[in-house]
């Protein structure tokens, strides 16, 4: 997917989400966050938004081609910024600082596929944290999509770009079948791609941060800071404290 994921999911886009800018300018600001790792880093989109923001940034991901591409990026952006190949349960034997905030983000923890590898990957990415420093998690509610079990999406990214979603539900995952046109040649191209989510529920994942000793945290429904509502909200989003 890295060769087609910034046009399946373009920055100029994703840049019109303020509120997501917003929510980490207030929240990096509020706990004096000097050094982040985002550890799902993807192609580097986060790591370009918190790097404007001054903030030191290094960015891993499990995938080397992923990574390819958001060197790429961050060169266009003239961005410098560390990045490494890590699974986030390895990350504790990789990392050589520790860092005031972790953040995955973009639907990432979801992608694991059950709750033992959830589990040490959470405690992979807490132990990478300074003292009183935050971990940030961001994905879709699934609460939601279980409830409302949506079959199908079809929208378009930008001109002449458009994703199908067809989803399956299953009694223990969400399989999305993907499928990426590009229609801007007469010559139209496609791609398919087929992720599995994990149902990672607001109840799912409270338990499994009290398995990891996880006391203090904070969930939100949208980057606004807004209550979660399992029923209304895109989003679930944690904000985990070190103690
Ligand atoms: C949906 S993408 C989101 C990327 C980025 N955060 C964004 O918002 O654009 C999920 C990313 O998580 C990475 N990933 C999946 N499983 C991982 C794991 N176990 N350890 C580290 N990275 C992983 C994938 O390679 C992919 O780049």
């Amino acid at each position: 997917m890295a060769e087609n994921y910034d046009k399946m999911f373009p920055w100029s886009k994703r840049i019109q989400n303020r509120s997501e800018h917003n929510f980490f300018l207030i929240l990096f600001k509020e706990c004096k966050v000097k050094n982040v790792l985002d550890c799902a880093c993807g192609t580097g989109y986060h790591i370009v938004m918190f790097s404007k923001l001054g903030i030191d940034v290094v960015g891993s991901d499990i995938s080397g081609s992923t990574l390819k591409v958001a060197k790429k990026n961050l060169n266009r952006e003239k961005i410098k910024a560390e990045l490494f190949q890590s699974s986030w349960q390895e990350l504790p034997k990789k990392i050589t600082e520790m860092f005031d905030a972790v953040v995955c983000v973009g639907s990432s923890l979801p992608l694991l596929s059950n709750d033992k590898e959830i589990e040490k990957s959470l405690r992979g990415m807490y132990s990478t944290l300074s003292r009183s420093g935050i971990l940030i998690i961001a994905q879709r509610n699934i609460d939601r999509m279980l409830r409302e079990r949506p079959a199908t999406s079809l929208t378009e990214p930008s001109p002449n770009n458009f994703l199908l979603y067809i989803n399956k539900y299953h009694p223990d995952k969400i399989t999305l079948n993907i499928f990426y046109i590009n229609a801007e040649n007469e010559d139209i191209k496609g791609s398919f791609y087929k992720r599995d989510l994990s149902l990672i529920t607001k109840k799912k994942l409270e338990k499994i941060l009290r398995k990891v000793g996880i006391k203090k945290y904070k969930i939100y429904g949208e980057y606004e800071f807004s209550r979660f509502f399992p029923i209304k909200s895109d989003s679930l989003i944690v904000v985990i404290e070190k103690l």
